[in-house]
C-alpha cells in the first residue's frame, strides 16, 4: 500500500492500452536535475558532463547510428554473442520470468532475447528502463512485431528503475544490462552499482551483463573516433542539448572531440576540447563559465575489462556466475550470474 503512493508521487502513469503503460517521473524533478547537476559539474577546474546527458532525441538517435558504423564494433559483437545465446539461454530461464532492460534505448538487441522469451511464453512482460524518450517510440515498434508481449515503460535513470523495480511483485526477473554501457562507470560507482542490481534482485533471478573486453589501442581508438565524425557529433552535441534546455550558449564552432585510449585505466576517454578562450553563459544553471583555450570537459569513460577483472568484480559485489559467452575474436562478452 505505501509502495503504491510512493510510486505515485514520483512517477506519473501513462497507460495507452492493455499491452502498453509508461511511468515517467514528474517534469519538475527532472529538470531541476539536469541544472543542477550541470552547475556542480562544470563550475569547477575539472570540468565535466556526466554521459547519461547525452540521451536526449538527437543523441539517442546518434547513437544508434554509431552502433551501426564500421568501427564500432561492440554492437555488432554482442550482436553475434547474442545469437549464439539461441540454444542456451533457454535452459536457465522458463515461464515464469519477466525481461528488465537497463538502457534499452532502441531495444534493437532486446529483439534476440524476446525472441527467447516469446517462443517459450504464451506471454511475456518486457520492463524497458530508459532516460531517454526513444523508449516510448521502441515499444510501440516492438509491440507491433510481438503479439503476445505487455510492456511497461520506465522512464528514468537507471537508479530510479531499480528503485522501481524493487519489491514490485514476485515474478522472478531477468535484467538485461547491454553494450558495455556499465563501462561508464568508475571502478568504485561500478562496484556500488552492481550491489544496489544485487540488492534489488530476489533469489531466483538472473542477471546479463554485456562488457567490452581490453584490445589492441588501435582498434579501440578508432571505434571512439570514427572516419565519418559521428562520435564527434554524438559528442558536441550534449552541448546543444544544454543550449536548448538550459538557455545557455555554447557555440559548437569553438570545440571539437577529443578521445584516447588511456591503457593503464584500461578505458577510453572523451573530451570535448576548447578551442579558444571564451565564456559561455547557461542561464538556467545560474553560471557564467570561463573556458580557457585546450581546456577539456570530460565527458565519458568507457571502461574495457579482461575475463579475470569481470570474473572478480561480479564475485566480490555478491554475485554467482553461472555462464560466460564470448565471440569468436574474444572482444566481448556477455555473462549470466544470480544472487550468490
Ligand atoms: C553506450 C556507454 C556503451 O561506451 O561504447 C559510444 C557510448 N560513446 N561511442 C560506449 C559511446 C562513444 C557507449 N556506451
Amino acid at each position: 500500500m505505501n509502495k503504491t503512493v510512493q510510486k505515485n508521487l514520483d512517477y506519473k502513469k501513462f497507460v495507452v492500452d492493455s499491452n502498453l503503460q509508461y511511468f515517467k517521473p514528474h517534469a519538475s524533478k527532472i529538470e531541476k536535475t539536469f541544472a543542477d547537476e550541470i552547475s556542480f559539474s562544470l563550475d569547477r577546474n575539472s570540468k565535466f558532463i556526466p554521459p547519461k546527458f547525452f540521451y536526449d532525441k538527437r543523441g539517442s538517435d546518434l547513437f544508434e547510428t554509431i552502433c551501426s558504423l564500421p568501427e564500432y564494433y561492440p554492437t555488432r559483437t554482442e550482436i553475434q554473442i547474442l545469437k549464439n545465446l539461441q540454444d542456451e539461454l533457454p535452459s536457465f530461464i522458463d515461464e515464469s520470468f519477466r525481461l528488465v532492460e537497463l538502457g534499452s534505448g532502441a531495444s534493437v538487441k532486446t529483439r534476440l532475447i524476446l525472441d527467447i522469451f516469446t517462443k517459450l511464453q504464451s506471454k511475456t512482460e518486457y520492463f524497458p528502463i530508459d532516460i531517454s524518450e526513444i523508449l516510448t517510440e521502441s515499444s510501440e515498434q516492438l509491440l507491433r512485431d510481438y503479439d503476445s508481449l505487455h510492456i511497461t515503460g520506465i522512464v528514468d535513470t537507471y537508479e530510479g528503475g531499480l528503485e522501481f523495480l524493487k519489491n514490485y511483485d514476485d515474478k522472478k526477473n531477468l535484467i538485461l544490462f547491454l553494450g558495455s554501457s556499465f563501462g561508464n562507470f568508475s571502478h568504485s560507482d561500478g562496484k556500488e552499482f552492481l550491489e544496489k542490481i544485487n540488492s534489488t534482485m530476489k533469489s531466483g533471478d538472473l542477471f546479463l551483463i554485456g562488457l567490452d573486453l581490453v584490445k589492441d589501442s588501435e582498434i579501440l581508438e578508432s571505434a571512439y573516433d570514427d572516419s565519418q565524425g559521428v562520435t564527434a557529433k554524438f559528442n558536441l552535441n550534449v552541448l546543444s542539448r544544454i543550449n536548448d534546455e538550459l538557455d545557455a550558449d555554447f557555440n559548437l564552432n569553438n570545440f571539437s572531440h577529443h578521445s584516447l585510449y588511456n591503457k593503464e585505466d584500461q578505458r577510453i576517454e572523451m573530451y570535448l576540447k576548447s578551442l579558444v578562450n571564451q565564456s559561455v553563459l547557461i542561464s538556467k544553471s545560474n553560471l557564467l563559465l570561463d573556458l580557457k583555450k585546450n581546456e577539456l570537459i570530460h565527458t565519458e569513460y568507457s571502461h574495457k575489462y579482461t575475463l579475470e577483472q569481470i570474473n572478480d568484480l561480479l564475485e566480490s559485489t555478491g554475485f554467482k556466475i553461472n555462464h560466460v559467452w564470448l565471440d569468436d575474436k574474444t572482444y566481448f562478452s556477455l555473462t549470466l550470474v544470480s544472487k550468490n
